[in-house]
């Protein structure tokens, strides 16, 4: 009889996820679950693995074009070794069934919303060899399907709504992620209790127009985000909160309250606006101008005077001019606006943006983009450098990769602090908050020293 090793039947699973943070937290979900359901563990790399998942985004070209090259070279691998491809994400729930057509050797195909079927699919596929796809919108049930929250360091993620209602002419994250739904309050409490409990001092609070939030109370009258905000501000070991993404439209006068009242929130708010110019904002179907927009920046300055903001924008949407590009330059500048995110407008195909004329060259577009980023940049660069010999509150997260002798954490405005501390010293401070002393600001992260 030949020897077997304990790790025989150990089958592996290799997640690859591409976008959005809403795509991490379902990766993550994605392995607890099938630990939970098949004892999957997580390969170390996409050769070993028993099966494949890619996790994919279609919020512009480029990332969806990343999908069928991914599923080129997981072909070959499964020529190498008899294995399961699975398909998940945006891509996969705008496509569904013609990813098959295109790539037959993928097994599996399902939703962001369908992702707690993925055991029991993977069951039948494997039973019965067949392919199966699944990209409905059972609306909540994915959540009461969620295996339990489990903290991995001192900062957690917790999912509190879904999709989009809001229907931006470019976008196409409503048509595959769905309209919003709400998570009930107490599921979320529940849930960020338990984290607390496991060490967890910092949540963000996640969905894609996350302020739209609007869950039910145990006898069903609505809880807004500001409550939501308030409740979870009131569970013990909660000292930071974050959220992202918020919308302008949907950042009320009582949110904007929550930040004299709730100390947890941190000074600084991730707040989209796409662009500078009212006309634009307009065909971009936003639902706001650019000077509503200011007016809530600036009473949340006023509250708070060490606030700091960062934006997303959308650079050459159709019809954009070179006045309207200047529009949104001056507002960056205006707003000073920490590290942002800004991408050349990718035309989606369904959303109503794609039958817009689109007459501005691409050359015009990089050129824009590019004078964006550069005033971006040493925006974030001023802001890192006026931290110099501030005193800031720091989250410590664990241990420098770089240094055993530094301990690593993250400032409100998001900005990675090294700080050299004895290492006999460094459980006490990890999950920790503390005043540092900022000392040096350096391309990607600061320097401090503890604040005694
Ligand atoms: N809920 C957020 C946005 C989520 S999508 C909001 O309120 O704006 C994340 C970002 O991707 C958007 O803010 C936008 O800047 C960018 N994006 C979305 N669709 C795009 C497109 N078609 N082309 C280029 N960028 C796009
Ligand atoms: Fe997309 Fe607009 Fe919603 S950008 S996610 S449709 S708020």
């Amino acid at each position: 009889m030949s020897e077997i090793s304990p790790n025989t039947n150990q089958k592996t699973v290799f997640i690859k996820t591409f976008g959005c943070q809403m795509n991490v937290y379902d990766s993550q979900k994605m392995t607890d679950l099938l630990a939970q359901t098949h004892g999957y563990t997580t390969a170390s790399t996409e050769e070993e693995a028993d099966l494949l998942i890619l996790n994919t985004c279609s919020i512009r070209e480029k990332a969806q074009e990343k999908v069928f090259s991914e599923l080129g070279r997981w072909r070959k691998l499964k020529q190498k070794k008899q294995r399961l491809i699975a398909v998940g994400g945006c891509v996969a729930s705008q496509e569904g069934e013609s990813i098959i057509s295109r790539a037959p050797y993928v097994d599996l195909v399902f939703g962001p919303q369908t992702l707690h079927r993925l055991p029991g699919m993977i069951t039948t596929s494997l039973k019965q060899s067949k392919q199966m796809v699944d990209i409905s919108f059972p609306e909540i049930e994915k959540f009461d399907n969620l295996p339990e929250p489990r903290a991995e360091g001192p900062s957690a993620f917790v999912s509190i709504m879904e999709g989009c209602s809001k229907y931006c002419s470019f976008c196409v994250v409503p048509y595959t992620r769905g309209e919003e739904i709400s998570r009930p309050v107490d599921d979320i409490i529940i849930e960020i209790a338990e984290l607390a409990a496991q060490g967890v001092a910092e949540v963000n609070l996640l969905g894609q127009n996350v302020n739209a939030y609007r869950g039910l109370h145990n006898d069903q009258s609505i809880c807004d985000f500001a409550e939501l905000i308030e409740t979870v501000a009131a569970i013990d070991g909660i000292e930071r909160i974050r959220y992202t993404t918020s919308h302008p439209v949907e950042f009320s006068q009582r949110l904007i309250d929550c930040y004299k009242t709730v100390p947890q929130l941190v000074d600084h708010i991730h707040l989209p606006v796409q662009s500078g110019s009212d006309r634009i904002l307009n065909l971009m179907k936003r639902g706001h101008t650019v000077l509503e927009y200011k007016q809530k920046l600036r009473q949340l300055k006023a509250i708070r005077p060490n606030i700091s903001f960062s934006s997303d924008f959308i650079i050459g949407f159709p019809g954009e001019t070179e006045k309207d590009f200047k529009a949104t330059l001056n507002l960056i500048k205006d707003m000073h606006f920490d590290y942002s995110f800004s991408f050349i407008y990718s035309s989606r195909p369904g959303t109503p943006a794609a039958d817009l004329d689109d007459p501005v060259s691409l050359e015009t577009k990089k050129k824009w983009l590019s004078e964006i980023q550069s005033q971006i940049n040493q925006q974030t660069q001023a802001i890192s450098s006026s931290m110099v010999g501030q005193v800031h509150p720091v989250l410590f997260e664990g241990t420098s990769k770089k240094s055993p002798e530094e301990l690593k954490g993250r400032t409100e405005n998001n900005r990675v602090v090294n700080v050299s501390i004895p290492q006999e010293r460094h459980k006490q401070f990890i999950g920790q908050i503390a005043p540092i002393i900022i000392t040096e600001a350096l391309p990607n992260s600061l320097r401090g020293r503890l604040d005694v």
